[in-house]
């Protein structure tokens, strides 16, 4: 008996005496592991005379029953001040400000994206998406290209894989969002999708992706002056000019009837670009009216549903607005460029402040 008790505050001390985790851990298979000290003595009960090993085996489970209490509480309070411990070590002061020359820089993409979605989402627009890699039918089928149809060349198509209804593609415009939309919902709708499209085109002024927005609008007696009026509202906010002259061309698109192109006056005077003066164009989106073809893909009715629709290229309208000259220089990740032309992360796009303050 002397044995064990002396054994048990032995063991007690030893818990207490430790000051991490693996130090306990290392005493209790000491004692309690399967060649612990106590455990030992369990092995013994066997060769013992009855009478005996009810004694004894008593003791010795509550010799095992204290030490591992001991234990538990002693891992408690280490486990306690190791948090501490870190929450002490890794304690970082999130009030102070940030070096400028380490903080990250809105690109200017998602800039104007955010800018254009603000103007629209202040018109009662909602955002749609679909995906990059679309199938013929939505890229093109759905949109009123027929098989073969000599428009469909007007887009370099990235093609992926499959044959005839199942081929799959990189979109190559974000119009395929008006099919997915109308497809999942009932008209009215009223919305824009800003997103990646895809062309096999690299160039000067090309880039094999590059990032569109597409606008959608259908209701009950929708006509060509509500679209005038969309595209002018959109023009003179985002580039906070009043009565920037916009200019409709006649154009074509499988989906839309009638299509026109829309130019914006500008100057371009000793190589400098001023956007709403001067006698000079430039072309910025393509738009029209949504062919009824569009629709009855879709089980809508024409006769009922009328509306538009456009698609205006971001880096365009970024360019333009932020007096970038070469569009290439958008996808080089060059840090430098970033820091200069890009925005902080703050600066989020409100109609209230007005639009890129
Ligand atoms: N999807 C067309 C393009 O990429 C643009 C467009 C969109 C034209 C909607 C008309 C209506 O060229």
């Amino acid at each position: 008996m002397t044995d064990l008790s002396q054994l048990q505050s032995e063991a007690l001390a030893a818990v207490a005496a430790t000051s991490s985790l693996p130090a306990l851990e290392e005493v209790r298979v000491a004692y309690l592991g399967k060649k612990g000290k106590v455990t030992e003595l369990m092995k013994t009960l066997g060769a013992m005379a009855p009478e005996e090993r009810k004694a004894f085996g008593a003791t010795v489970n509550q010799v095992k029953d204290t030490v591992s209490i001991a234990i538990d509480s002693r891992r408690a309070v280490l486990e306690q001040s190791a948090i501490a411990g870190r929450l002490q070590s890794e304690w970082l002061d999130i009030s102070q400000p940030i070096r400028p020359e380490r903080s990250g820089r809105i690109h200017p993409i998602t800039q104007v994206i955010d800018e254009i979605t603000a103007i629209f989402a202040d018109l009662g627009f909602s955002v749609a998406e679909g995906p990059e890699i679309e199938s013929d039918h939505y890229n093109f089928e759905a949109l009123n290209f027929p098989a073969h149809h000599p428009a469909r060349d007007m887009h370099d198509t990235f093609f992926l894989q499959g044959d005839g209804k199942n081929k799959t593609l990189l979109r190559t415009h974000t119009s395929p969002v008006q099919i997915r939309t109308m497809k999942n919902g009932k008209p009215p709708f009223r919305f824009i999708a800003p997103g990646k499209t895809f062309r096999c085109d690299s160039d000067m002024t090309h880039t094999p992706m590059f990032h569109q927005i597409e606008g959608f609008v259908l209701d009950k007696k929708i006509h060509m002056g509500h679209l005038k009026g969309t595209i002018e509202h959109l023009v003179n906010t985002f580039f906070e000019v009043k009565d920037v002259p916009v200019r409709f061309r006649p154009s074509f698109f499988p989906f839309t009837e009638p299509s026109a192109e829309v130019d914006i006056g500008c100057s371009r005077e000793n190589g400098e670009l001023k956007i709403g003066v001067g006698k000079d164009w430039l072309e910025v989106m393509g738009c029209g009216m949504i062919h009824p073809n569009v629709l009855k893909n879709c089980g809508i009715d024409p006769n009922e549903w009328q509306g538009f629709a456009f698609g205006l290229g971001v880096e365009r309208f970024a360019m333009l607005k932020y007096g970038i000259p070469d569009l290439r220089t958008f996808f080089e990740s060059d840090i430098r460029w970033l820091q200069h032309y890009g925005f902080g992360a703050l600066d989020i796009p409100s109609l209230v402040r007005g639009i890129s303050q």
